[in-house]
């Protein structure tokens, strides 16, 4: 083939495979604007899949009455079949017609905490598929807060089943980005509402035992939970996790949220006087020790701090996670954190603690969770 005839073949080539990957790129739409909603309800209807915003991460929508769908979010998240779906609900009425049985405390709860971050388990009805609740005889039911949620569930007129919309193992998506990232090509749609607003999970409480039990710490805390229906537990397995304990929800018992590189969290002898800048700056002596001798040993490191300790380092790639005196800042900025440490190639980080902060149950059950629940503690 002459020089200019191969040119002419490679840029075809190119062209064809612009468009190939065009056509395998997901459409990412305002998740503010009224025909982008009609037009991903359609899609939900017609058994397709679309991500959307909610308040706590972006979640990965389809049809929860639907066995096809919830196959077709197992497929595209590379999600085992056997851990539950979510179903997303925009009115208390569809309370009774998913689950068998509606306690006064979950109606008290919802009255509360609805629409928000809190996730309800309750007897499941037939009407809902086995392969939505990974054939547990329960159902887990939420109503998001997000407006593009809420409004996308009424478009529809469905029942809408959403995981985070993260590849099984990734951290979940506070951007639409982080949606692009992991599922781009693999689902119909990605809804686009900016960054979220809590960023972490919704908490998940059990009502099908005697006693309320929380399965996933979240912005709702305990003590919210028992000012509303009193005493409330918390399951057993999240407090010592280890290798025999045996998590009431499916999903916390997978490695989650891991950043590629091995993640070790650094604690103050008091875990819960993070925001004491003494002992910060204790732990940052300790970090930042620890991170030269990996640097030297040829490792790329990467170190989680709180925005007031971050000029304690001048090793590793510093990445700030919100302040020391407001967890929920922290939860707004973790998973995308975490993101970050491999786009920077981390092999090795180290992470502050931020037990002690608001909401920390929630954000340590996170980190121990991607640091494989390794603590280093300092004397
Ligand atoms: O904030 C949230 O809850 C987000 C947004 C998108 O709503 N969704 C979310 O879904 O985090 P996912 O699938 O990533 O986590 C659902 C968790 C898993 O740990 C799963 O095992 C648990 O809920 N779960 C679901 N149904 C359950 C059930 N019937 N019994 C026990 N655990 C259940
Ligand atoms: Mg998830």
């Amino acid at each position: 083939m002459l020089e200019c005839e191969m040119d002419f073949f490679n840029r075809k080539k190119t062209k064809e495979y612009e468009n190939m990957t065009e056509k395998l790129q997901t459409i990412i739409e305002d998740g503010s604007s009224d025909s982008a909603i009609k037009k991903a309800a359609q899609i939900l209807r017609a058994g397709g899949l679309v991500a959307f915003p909610t308040e706590t991460v972006y979640g990965l929508g389809g049809d929860a009455l639907s066995p096809d769908a919830a196959a077709k979010i197992y497929a595209a998240k590379g999600r085992p079949s056997d851990n539950p779906l979510i179903v997303h609900i925009a009115d208390t009425d569809a309370l009774p017609i998913l689950a068998g049985e509606v306690p006064e405390k979950a109606r008290m709860l919802a009255e509360a905490f609805w629409p928000g971050p809190l996730t309800i388990i309750l007897p499941k009805k037939d009407i809902v598929p086995d392969a939505t609740t990974g054939g547990l005889p329960t159902v887990a039911i939420r109503m998001p807060s997000h407006p593009a949620a809420l409004a996308l569930i009424r478009e529809s007129g469905l029942y809408i089943a959403a995981p985070s919309a993260n590849a099984s193992g990734r951290p979940s998506p506070t951007l639409a980005s982080h949606v692009a990232e992991d599922l781009s090509g693999r689902i119909d749609m990605i809804l686009d509402g900016g960054p979220v607003g809590i960023g972490i999970e919704s908490t998940i409480v059990d009502l099908t035992g005697d006693t309320p039990t929380i399965c996933r710490p979240g912005f709702i805390t305990k003590e919210m939970l028992t000012s509303i229906i009193g005493n409330v537990e918390i399951d057993p397995a999240l407090i010592h996790p280890s290798k025999d304990a045996r998590p009431k929800a499916p999903g916390m018992r997978y490695t989650h949220y891991a950043p590629k590189g091995e993640l070790t969290v650094v604690e103050a002898s008091d875990p819960e006087s993070a925001s004491d800048p003494e002992e910060a700056k204790r732990v940052a002596d300790t970090i930042s020790r620890l991170a030269l001798e990996k640097e030297n040993e040829g490792f790329r490191v990467a170190i989680l701090a709180a925005e007031e300790n971050s000029m304690y380092y001048s090793r590793g790639h510093v990445i700030t996670v919100g302040s020391v005196r407001s967890g929920v800042t922290v939860a707004a900025r973790l998973y995308a954190a975490l993101r970050e440490c491999d786009e920077a190639g981390a092999e090795v980080i180290y992470s502050e603690s931020f037990d002690g902060t608001d909401i920390s149950d929630a954000i340590m059950n996170r980190l121990l969770k991607a640091a494989g629940q390794r603590v280093l503690h300092i004397s």
